[in-house]
């Protein structure tokens, strides 16, 4: 599965993004090491509170299927059909990829397959608080 491959996933799911409020639509998809893609789409809600993101919807899709391990995630979003530019995972979702996901995982942030920017977790997420400091 290369990147290409994974962000036309990514913009495939964003067709289901669930976003009557802010009109924003992403979709994500996630590759676990042995090989399997879960997409997922953000979801939100009239209480905007429970709303969750593309990138979460795709890894809790994942992790309740079994999966541990994971190599990379594409992400695009934006207000038009096509995205206009790159959006990486906020806060939350960074932190909640930390909780599965090594420093050298890769996140993807596309406008289309052909346009794309790569950073690694420790990039977008330094010094971070995870299972280590738990002990
Ligand atoms: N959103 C995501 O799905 N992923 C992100 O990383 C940033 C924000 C969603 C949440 C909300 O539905 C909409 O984009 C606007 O914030």
């Amino acid at each position: 599965m290369d990147n290409r491959e994974l962000i036309k996933l990514a913009l495939e799911a964003r067709k289901n993004s669930y976003s009557p409020y802010s009109d924003f639509k992403v979709g994500a998809a996630l590759l676990t090491k042995s090989g399997k893609v879960y997409t997922g789409c953000n979801i939100e809600n009239a209480a905007f509170g429970p709303t969750v993101c593309a990138e979460r919807t795709a890894l809790f899709k994942a992790v309740s299927e079994g999966e541990r391990e994971f190599v990379r995630i594409a992400v695009a979003g934006g207000k038009d059909d096509i995205p206009d530019s790159y959006a990486f995972p906020c806060g939350v979702c960074r932190q909640v990829l930390a909780e599965f996901c090594g420093a050298d995982f890769e996140i993807i942030s596309a406008v289309s397959p052909e346009d794309s920017v790569s950073r690694t977790l420790s990039e977008m997420l330094p010094d971070s608080f995870g299972p280590d400091n738990l002990g």
